[in-house]
């Protein structure tokens, strides 16, 4: 009883809707989804994604908020609560954030590191190859940036549900959309003379990024751009790793879930989608077309030179943008930490400071071994997918692509099989609320979604 009591809360729906928007919106909708929209045909990888969103993403989102509200427990407890034979599943949705916890805070702190060179007015420092590559190998600056970043994550944790994650998010969230409504604007006006003398503007390369582009797409090269979408979809939702449970944990019972899942999804479409326009044009204007398959290094290396294309107010954009960015991954990385504090404390019964130490501590010493992966302790591994990494890669590896489809398809069967649909769907109108795709919820958690996961799976596995 006393242990119920004390389970924070967050404080109204609204809070509840920027938490988890603010966990769902991060590094990949920023950096991520523009370069796969660019790479999959522009307008068709929007409108494949936004189907996925309003099928499997409202389906696996509703289904873990949920399951958290119901069980008022964090992932490591919630699953075994439903069912004993569950728990496992249970230990791997914990295993997933103790995993992504270290690395997302060195990204973390590589992002810190760019703001805080943009604000000081070095942004021309960030515009040689060599600087990137020569911060992240470098053998204290990336750990002292870590640092930072973690404590920072951990004095909000520390200072709980209401007064630590849900006053912040509703900082920081309102901002970072003002931030990114207002570069995205500032991009589309860009306009440069090409080579050959034309001019070059934003607007043309917001056509690329919008207008369906079908050249080349044969039957297996939509089958991969589905995948994609799916992949990010599910990585930018921030399901199957607890999260969802925990935040779900705090909602009061009174508040309309499924509308607050609807408004999630749109905060997280709306900014994937507005970090493509502001960041395709911008590049497309001042590198062309070449400019966008950059991939990974897009944003540490690519835009800082965009950056510098736009003379003494790239200074300016580009600190507004990597402040965002930070926002960005200060919400999740929030998100990330407190699944597993709230799972320990639910599970050893341990003190909300207790907790936030212990795992602080071992994301500090996992992280730092991170960092040296690019210098001391630097190796090459290939992995089952084909790509080849070094320690923040294996990492990323096994808990993205391995670890949380299984998590997701365990999770799949329990409510669709095991517990059944109305588990969920009851839980989501126990004020008599209306459950408008109840149908649809009840075709994909049974049938659609553990199937798309497991072929995500076996393609992660490099078998499919
Ligand atoms: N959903 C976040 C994004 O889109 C990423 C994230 C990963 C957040 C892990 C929390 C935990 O970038």
């Amino acid at each position: 009883m006393e242990q119920k009591e004390k389970r924070g809360k967050f404080k109204g729906s609204l809070g509840f809707v920027l938490a988890a928007a603010g966990s769902a919106v991060g590094l990949g909708n920023i950096w991520r989804f523009p370069y796969l929209a660019a790479k999959d045909g522009g307008g068709l990888f929007l409108v494949i994604y936004i189907v996925l969103a309003l099928t499997f993403g409202f389906t696996l989102l509703t289904t873990e908020i949920s399951i958290g509200r119901n069980t008022k427990q964090s992932p490591l407890t919630a699953y075994g609560k439903l069912n004993k034979k569950f728990s496992f599943v249970g230990v791997i949705a914990y295993i997933v954030p103790f995993l992504i916890m270290p690395y997302y805070c060195v990204i973390g702190g590589w992002v810190l590191k760019y703001f805080i060179t943009f604000l000081t007015g070095h942004g021309s420092d960030a515009t040689k190859d060599t600087y990137f590559t020569g911060f992240i190998t470098d053998k204290v600056s990336p750990i002292i940036f870590l640092v930072i970043f973690l404590l920072i994550c951990a004095v909000i944790i520390y200072k709980g549900v209401s007064g630590g994650i849900e006053r912040t998010s509703r900082i920081m969230m309102p901002v970072l959309i003002v931030l990114v409504v207002g570069i995205a604007i500032f991009s589309l006006t860009l306009r440069t003379k090409g080579e050959d003398g034309k001019i070059v503007t934003g607007l043309q390369g917001l056509k690329i990024y919008m207008v369906p582009n079908f050249e080349g797409v044969t039957v297996k090269k939509f089958f991969l751009i589905v995948m994609d979408a799916l992949g990010q979809l599910f990585y930018s939702l921030s399901v199957a790793m607890g999260i969802m449970i925990t935040y779900g944990s705090y909602v009061p019972g009174r508040s309309h879930l499924v509308k607050s899942i609807n408004q999630i999804e749109i905060f997280d479409t709306l900014v994937a989608f507005l970090a493509g326009v502001m960041i395709i044009p911008a590049v497309f204007v001042f590198m062309g077309t070449d400019g966008m398959s950059a991939g990974p290094s897009l944003m540490f290396v690519s835009l800082p030179k965009v950056f510098a294309s736009m003379g003494w107010i790239g200074n300016v954009i580009g600190a507004l943008f990597f402040g965002m960015v930070l926002f960005a991954a200060i919400t999740s990385g929030i998100s990330i930490l407190e699944a597993i504090v709230s799972s320990l404390m639910d599970k050893f019964k341990m003190s909300r400071i207790q907790a936030t130490v212990f795992e602080t501590t071992i994301a500090l010493i996992i992280g730092i071994i991170v960092c040296l992966g690019y210098n001391i302790l630097y190796f090459e591994v290939k992995l089952p997918n084909g790509s080849v990494g070094q320690i923040l890669d294996i990492l990323d590896y096994i808990s993205n692509l391995v670890l949380m489809p299984v998590v997701s398809i365990g999770t799949c069967i329990l409510v669709g099989w095991v517990l059944k649909p109305e588990f969920v769907i009851n839980e989501a109108t126990r004020n008599g609320e209306k459950f408008g795709r109840k149908k649809l919820y009840i075709v994909m958690i049974k049938f659609v979604c553990p199937i798309l996961l497991l072929i995500l799976l076996l393609m992660s596995l490099g078998l499919f």
